[in-house]
């Protein structure tokens, strides 16, 4: 190697360094987008917990993320008052149990709704997530949990979301109606309703359940459900993306699930429940 050429390869060393501290260096300013972990680092970061997975692991986790009984009181559209001692924590198992009981006829005053004059016939256990639920423009909100539900007759516990303001938006997650299926729903108007009932196995077991919500077009949502890792079916809610919903996990009786329920306790059970949202993959 002469003087020459070793000149020539000290500038291609140092033009060399150079460039890689020119790709190492303006992170800040422009996203290196050749850069693998430069774009694991910008999609993780607007992934939002808007309920982690271990709400019901302890009494303060739970009442960071939830309150009892329904958001607008106690009452619905079935045979049971909601009362905040039906719903229990089990701390170890990150689990709520919420219990109907059957309590004397008569001993209730009756709830009101929709001009409706409804007896009731048990004190059960609900809760709602205290931040509402939106599926703002260009994102997906995912929903999961497990669930033992009650299939009788009689019983009818729902994992869903309501419109806060008005009426739809509502996406039912997960709804046993007493017929010893699951139903999975999405109403666009009370009589538009894309409605999937399926065979629910095992209902003493935990089951899977996985909603995905995620703005189609900047007004309708997408919702894809699945049970124990299995796409069960795809639905369209109309003019969803924005609307802000109520989550709700609620033990009803009786209304649409028949009567007469029944008398002994009845137990429905719901463990690591969590949301989080994210900007939606193109
Ligand atoms: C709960 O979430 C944490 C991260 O927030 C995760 O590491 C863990 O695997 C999750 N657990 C379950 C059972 O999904
Ligand atoms: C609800 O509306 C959306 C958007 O118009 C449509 O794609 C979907 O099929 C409708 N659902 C039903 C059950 O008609
Ligand atoms: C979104 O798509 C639906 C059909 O799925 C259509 O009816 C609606 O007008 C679209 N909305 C927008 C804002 O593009």
């Amino acid at each position: 190697m002469n003087a020459r050429s070793s000149l020539i390869l000290i500038l291609l060393l140092a033009c060399h360094g150079h460039a890689a501290a020119v790709v190492a260096t303006p992170v800040q300013s422009l996203p290196v987008l050749e850069n693998a972990a430069n774009i694991e680092a910008f999609e993780a970061a607007p992934t939002t917990t808007i309920i982690p997975n271990n709400s019901f692991s302890s009494q303060s986790a739970f009442d960071a993320s939830w309150a009892y009984n329904y958001p607008w009181g106690t009452d619905h559209n079935g045979a049971a008052r909601m009362d905040k001692s039906q719903s229990k924590l089990d701390p170890a198992s990150n689990t709520l149990t919420m219990t109907a009981k059957r309590v004397a006829d008569g001993s209730q005053k009756p709830a009101k709704q929709g001009g409706k004059t409804i007896a009731i016939h048990y004190l059960a256990g609900t809760i709602n997530a205290r931040q509402h639920i939106t599926v703002g423009k260009g994102t997906t909100v995912e929903l999961a949990g497990e669930f033992k539900a009650p299939v009788a007759r009689g019983t009818w516990p729902a994992f869903w979301l309501t419109a806060v303001d008005g009426w739809p938006p509502e996406v039912d997650l997960a709804e046993w109606k007493g017929s010893g299926k699951i139903s999975f729903n999405t109403f666009n108007t009370s009589s538009q309703v894309a409605a999937k009932d399926v065979a629910y196995p095992s209902p003493n077991e935990f089951h899977a359940i996985r909603t995905v919500l995620w703005d189609e077009n900047g007004s309708d949502v997408g919702v894809k459900f699945y049970m124990d890792g299995k796409l069960v079916t795809t639905q369209v809610g109309r003019g969803f993306t924005g609307k802000a919903m109520y989550l709700i996990l609620d033990l009803q009786m009786e209304g649409s699930s028949g009567s007469p329920g029944p008398t002994s306790d009845t137990e429905y059970a719901a463990r690591g429940v969590s949301v989080i949202s994210y900007k939606t993959e193109k």
